[in-house]
């Protein structure tokens, strides 16, 4: 047993964990998933060898897939409609699979799983592709089950994904959303019309690696102060409230802490009453997100008014949350697009160091498997 234990520390590269190592790995991951899929040149992506005809007859996209690739999903939506105009649903698979859901040879069903192999997400796809639906995949196993089964398959590079909690294979999931995004754009109006967004992509794995560097830090003191706490509120809006529901599930699966993720906006209905100084909320408030960002300051009013904890993920230099929050962790300034990435990353460092303070086994969760291959 002596050898094994040298075998996985050296396989951990150092790191305590592969969870952590995995948290780390992400701008390399990235990096990776970005390889050979950008023209230096033009700017131009290409995802796919040949053209697909039937991508431009595409009238109505359904996202299917569980736990955290379902949260990269709700943020492939944000991409999708703004860059294709399709209208996209996004549904959990164990749904999707044992509803009636209305398809036919003009939809695209775009599966996302990490191993290839969760069940439900196989049935769905399954199912979509009997009612003559198109279907993509995006995959981090090659050759799984899901990548066998469907026309096309886009794999993030993220590499093996040891650990239970997902960290890495979800960034580069949203990646592959915003690509496919601004790929089926490029096929459908026959022009490229992001180029800036697309060169800022290439920049993205560096300013990546500095936010985690300079971030880490900044965790461990405020997870330290806050850890024993026995529930977490994560709000967030638009593009962020996939963010707010993943680090939640995030702390829940490592930390066993008790945490709601809830679009800050409808906290009015319900979240709000269990307001009170014992129960902290993670707030994200973004300043590229707008006038949303000024209706989120509104949300973290509300529950300092309440004597609520605030743990504010904001904007750099956001002068405003930091006065309404007891702590606060400040992101670079980042295109939108980029924003779940960025966010995303303190939320996976938090649930990290949470369990790991509370002396959970981080990479092997009490009751969950890496991958669900039943129902
Ligand atoms: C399990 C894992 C999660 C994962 C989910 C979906 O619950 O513990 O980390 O997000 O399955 O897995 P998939 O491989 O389909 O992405």
């Amino acid at each position: 047993t002596t050898i094994h234990w040298d075998l996985s520390q050296a396989e951990k590269g150092g790191f305590p964990h592969f969870m952590l190592k995995e948290i780390f790995e992400q701008p390399q991951a990235i990096q990776n998933t970005l390889l050979g899929r950008i023209s230096l040149e033009t700017f131009e992506i290409d995802l796919l060898q040949k053209e697909i005809d039937w991508l431009k007859e595409i009238v109505k996209i359904y996202v299917v897939a569980c736990g955290t690739s379902y949260h990269a999903g709700l943020v492939g939506k944000f991409f999708l409609e703004r860059f294709t105009q399709i209208p996209v649903e996004v549904e959990l698979a164990s749904e999707f699979r044992y509803r009636e859901p209305l398809l036919h040879e003009r939809c695209l069903f775009l599966g996302i799983s990490q191993s290839g192999e969760t069940a439900d997400t196989l049935a769905s796809l399954r199912l979509a592709k009997e009612k003559g639906a198109k279907v993509i995949s995006i995959c981090n196993v090659l050759g799984s089950s899901i990548a066998r089964e469907s026309e096309i398959v886009l794999y993030t590079q993220a590499g093996p994904e040891i650990s239970v909690a997902s960290t890495k294979a979800f960034t580069t999931q949203v990646l592959m959303l915003l690509l496919l995004a601004l790929y089926i754009q490029k096929i459908k109006k026959g022009l490229n019309q992001y180029p800036e967004l697309i060169e800022k992509l290439l920049h993205l794995p560096v300013i990546l690696q500095e936010f985690l560097d300079k971030s880490y830090p900044r965790v461990k003191e405020i997870s330290k102060k806050w850890y024993q706490a026995k529930d977490f509120l994560y709000l967030g809006r638009n593009i962020l409230y996939p963010i707010a529901l993943e680090g939640a599930l995030k702390l829940k699966e490592i930390a066993y802490i008790h945490a709601e993720g809830y679009a800050a906006g409808e906290m009015k209905h319900g979240p709000i009453a269990l307001i009170e100084e014992s129960f902290p909320t993670i707030i994200l408030a973004a300043k590229e997100t707008g006038l949303v960002y000024e209706k989120t300051l509104s949300n973290a009013e509300e529950i300092k008014t309440r004597r609520g904890p605030l743990i504010g993920i904001t904007t750099q230099g956001s002068e405003e949350v930091k006065r309404l929050c007891e702590d606060y962790l400040e992101v670079p300034q980042v295109p939108y697009e980029f924003l779940p990435i960025f966010y995303v990353v303190p939320l996976q460092l938090i649930a990290y160091e949470m369990a790991v303070l509370r002396g959970c086994d981080v990479d092997r969760p009490r009751n969950l498997a890496k991958s669900v291959t039943v129902e």
